[in-house]
């Protein structure tokens, strides 16, 4: 993999980034030169300490818009945000008949409020600089028969609806919204799963092992980097082939 510091002179904010993929997604930035905002419900402590000086932990509820509108003061002596990786997610599974409202709203609010509210704060410093980048963490649920799972699947299809709208609206000033839709990944959210199920899932894919949170990177870093200007509206699949679209 390239190592070159391909982010140098970039301020990146990622939700979420207290464990799992999206920690993973901070490091990589921060490995690639990017000046990281790392952020959680409770300040990112861990993640701030692996990245080192460069980076700066927040505490930042994506369900709220308080916490967002401070998020981008505190971090206006960094000459505003480049990139905004939106990867905070809420996932409990609910079969449909035991799937109640108040579990309904959570998900809708921590999943894609969250893409609407980072692009309102973040968005005005893009358009001044003439590039940005958003990238939504989806998933690859969208395309696979998993029950107990459809208000989940209904906002990671908001994610890529959303990243295809935002796209036309931003084209003109180098901005560019993407989404990446992992498949089945361990992480804390994702060890209680019996191995067996885990093994169904990755006995599917073309790549027969289970996705780290370290393979969701490369996909994020590319399409946060100079090279990927020209894309734009895009879901990428990272789940070791599973799941297959076009
Ligand atoms: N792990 C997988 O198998 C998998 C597969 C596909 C997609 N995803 C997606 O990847 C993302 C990360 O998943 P993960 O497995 O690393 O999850 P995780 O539960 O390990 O980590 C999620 C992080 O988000 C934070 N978070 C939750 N609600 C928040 C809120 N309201 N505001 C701010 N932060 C909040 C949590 O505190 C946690 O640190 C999610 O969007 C998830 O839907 C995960």
């Amino acid at each position: 993999m390239t190592t070159g510091k391909t982010h140098e002179g970039k301020v990146a904010l990622v939700t979420g980034a207290g464990q799992g993929i999206g920690q993973a997604i901070a490091v990589a930035l921060g490995e690639r030169g990017a000046s990281v905002i790392a952020t959680d419900l409770a300040i990112p402590q861990e993640t701030v300490s692996k990245i080192g000086s460069t980076a700066r932990g927040f505490q930042l509820d994506v369900t709220k818009e308080e916490d967002w509108n401070a998020v981008l003061t505190k971090s206006q002596d960094w000459g505003g945000v480049d990139i905004v990786v939106n990867n905070a997610g809420y996932f409990p599974n609910r079969p449909i008949d035991e799937l109640d409202l108040a579990t309904w709203r959570k998900t809708i609010t921590t999943n894609l409020d969250s893409h609407f509210l980072s692009v309102k704060y973040f968005l005005p410093a893009m358009r001044k600089k003439k590039w940005g980048r958003f990238v939504g963490i989806s998933s690859n649920m969208v395309g696979l028969a998993i029950p107990g799972m459809s208000h989940y699947i209904a906002t990671k299809m908001g994610i890529i609806g959303f990243m295809r709208g935002l796209a036309n609206d931003v084209a003109d000033d180098g901005i560019t919204a993407n989404a990446v839709l992992p498949g089945l990944t361990e992480t804390l959210a994702t060890a209680q799963q019996p191995d067996e199920m885990k093994r169904s899932v990755w006995e599917q894919q073309a790549i027969k092992r289970l996705g780290k949170p370290n393979d969701i990177t490369g996909a994020v870093l590319f399409l946060t980097s100079n090279d990927a200007s020209f894309i734009t509206g895009q879901a990428i699949v990272v789940d070791g082939g599973q799941y297959r679209i076009g």
